[in-house]
């Protein structure tokens, strides 16, 4: 797409992330590219945010990288000091955590709470850093007298913009954001992605953006990856994962959602719930809940219950981990 380099910003390379018996990141990689704007999709306890704090090194313990890379800029992350490793995370990439409202310490202004942080960070007396401040929030549409508020004084809208405005505090070249709008209502959850697109043309940085919600990641991402059970299954382009989706977990995904346009149709959703990462199916992972998983093609049947699918691609930048839409090909 016009205005991104192909050159990737931030690569991770056949990640595998374990708590324990619990391998919740499975081999997965991963590329954004400077100013791209790429979702990461998938239900409930599927590895999104343990990718998002494997990539920015904030796993807690039971959790550890056990094998991969995570390269920025061609540069290993792996090899940072912890004090490069601190001013990494918000000077080349920060986090807007999963309900980043909360994140907002209650008993403190706003204005103090960009003060601490940006003092953190750069050499700026308070009142210079108050301006900053100021600056920032009219950046995300809030008045910058509110600088004095407390979080409680504001919506759930505007503490979460205030969570956006500290991560774009120092520039960064990319933003993870974890669920950002999860707890926010529709109209609310599209107007801040709205103004994530305005500010990434504006400033150009990349954005990670992770949720359950497929239908807000159609709309504003360049590419879509799909995480199931722990591997990212399919990615695309955002157009071509909406036109064609092949994964048949993206297929039930999609059909979760109510189409933008055209008729109303009945959401059939996914059956069945993911699976227990200590123990996940054999073969391909999704297929006890996969309507073409059936005896009727034998062999077919059999390599679904038995062999992993790998990640290959169908088209270009189009990958799909998935037996049957291999043997389409
Ligand atoms: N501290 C932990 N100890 C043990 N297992 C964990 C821990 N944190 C996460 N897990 C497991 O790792 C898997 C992935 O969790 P993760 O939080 O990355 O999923 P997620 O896709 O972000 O889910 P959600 O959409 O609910 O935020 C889950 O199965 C979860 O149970
Ligand atoms: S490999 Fe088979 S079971 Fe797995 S998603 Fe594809 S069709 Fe379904
Ligand atoms: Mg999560």
């Amino acid at each position: 797409m016009p205005g991104v380099s192909p050159q990737p910003l931030v690569e991770l390379d056949d990640l595998v992330v374990d708590y324990g018996r619990v391998r919740a990141v499975d081999h997965v990689s991963l590329s954004i590219r400077p100013g791209e704007f790429v979702g990461l999709a998938g239900e409930s306890g599927c590895g999104k945010s343990t990718v998002a704090h494997a990539l920015l090194r904030i796993l807690r313990p039971p959790g550890e990288i056990v094998s991969g890379r995570i390269l920025f800029k061609g540069e290993d992350a792996a090899a940072l000091s912890r004090e490069q490793l601190r001013r990494f995370r918000w000077r080349n990439i920060s986090l807007v955590f999963q309900s980043a409202m909360d994140s907002l310490n209650p008993v403190m202004r706003v204005g103090d709470q960009f003060v601490d942080m940006l003092r953190a960070h750069e050499r700026i007396d308070r009142s210079q850093a108050l301006a900053r401040a100021g600056e920032l929030l009219e950046l995300v549409g809030i008045d910058r007298n509110r600088i004095r508020a407390y979080p409680h004084e504001l919506s759930g809208g505007m503490r979460q913009r205030v969570v956006i405005a500290m991560a774009l505090a120092l520039s960064p070249e990319l933003i993870v954001m974890d669920e950002p709008t999860t707890a926010l209502d529709v109209v609310v959850q599209r107007e801040i992605l709205q103004e994530i697109e305005q500010l990434k043309r504006e400033f150009s940085f990349a954005v990670l953006f992770i949720t359950h919600d497929l239908s807000l990641l159609v709309e504003f991402s360049d590419r879509i990856a799909i995480m199931y059970a722990g591997e990212i299954v399919e990615s695309a382009p955002a157009d071509a994962l909406f036109q064609r989706p092949e994964h048949p977990y993206t297929v039930g995904l999609m059909s979760s959602f109510p189409p933008l346009h055209g008729p109303i149709v009945r959401l059939t959703g996914i059956p069945g719930s993911p699976p227990d990462l200590a123990k996940p199916p054999t073969g391909c992972r999704f297929h006890p809940r996969c309507p073409h998983c059936t005896p009727d093609a034998p062999q077919l049947y059999a390599r679904q219950l038995s062999e992993r699918p790998e990640l290959r691609p169908i088209a270009p930048d189009h990958l799909v981990a998935c037996h049957l839409a291999e043997e389409r090909l």
